[in-house]
C-alpha cells in the first residue's frame, strides 16, 4: 500500500495549520471514565485514536481528549475534532461528522453544513491521495462508533 504523501502539495496555509497541530496537538489524553470511549484503527498501516467523551448533565460534550498514534493527517484531523466538538450534543456531533465524511468523499455541501465544518477544510486537499482519506477519517470513524455504542448502551438502560 502506498502511503506517500507530499505535504507540500497542499496550499501553504492548510499546511501550517495541520503541522501546527500535528506538532502541538489539543487535548491529547485519555480521561478515566469517560461516558464515550473509541478506538479507531487503521489496518493498512497499524496507527490508531483513541477518543475518550465526558459529557456534561445536559448530554453535550465536557471535554475531549484523543491518544494514539499515527501520521501527520490523522494526528491532526483528532486535535481539530477535539477542538470542534466542545460543548454540542450527540446529534450536533453526528451532522459534523457526516458533514466532514461528505466533504471527504467530494459531495458538495450546503451553506449551512459547511458552517458545521468550519475549520476542516484544511484537509480537504487530501482528498487529491484517496488512500490518505483514511487517514483524515481515522477519529471521525472512532467518533461515530463510540456514540453509537454509547446510545445502544443509553438505550438499554432506559426502562
Ligand atoms: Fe496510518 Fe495515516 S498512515 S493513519
Amino acid at each position: 500500500m502506498d502511503y506517500s504523501f507530499d505535504i507540500n502539495s497542499l496550499d501553504d496555509l492548510y499546511q501550517e495549520v495541520i503541522l501546527d497541530h500535528y506538532q502541538r496537538p489539543r487535548n491529547k489524553g485519555v480521561l478515566t471514565n469517560p461516558d464515550i470511549s473509541s478506538k479507531g484503527f487503521n489496518p493498512f498501516c497499524g496507527d490508531e485514536i483513541i477518543l475518550s467523551i465526558k459529557l456534561d448533565s445536559n448530554g453535550k460534550t465536557k471535554c475531549i481528549l484523543f491518544d494514539g498514534q499515527g501520521c501527520s493527517i490523522s494526528q491532526a484531523s483528532a486535535s481539530m475534532l477535539t477542538e470542534l466538538l466542545s460543548n454540542k450534543n450527540l446529534d450536533e456531533l453526528k451532522s459534523i461528522s457526516y458533514s466532514f465524511r461528505a466533504m471527504m468523499r467530494g459531495e458538495s455541501l450546503s451553506s449551512g453544513e459547511m458552517s458545521l465544518i468550519e475549520g476542516l477544510e484544511v484537509l480537504e486537499g487530501v482528498r487529491k491521495f484517496p488512500i490518505r482519506i483514511k487517514c483524515a477519517l481515522l477519529a471521525w470513524a472512532a467518533l461515530e462508533d463510540g456514540i453509537e455504542e454509547y446510545s445502544v448502551k443509553v438505550l438499554k438502560k432506559e426502562p
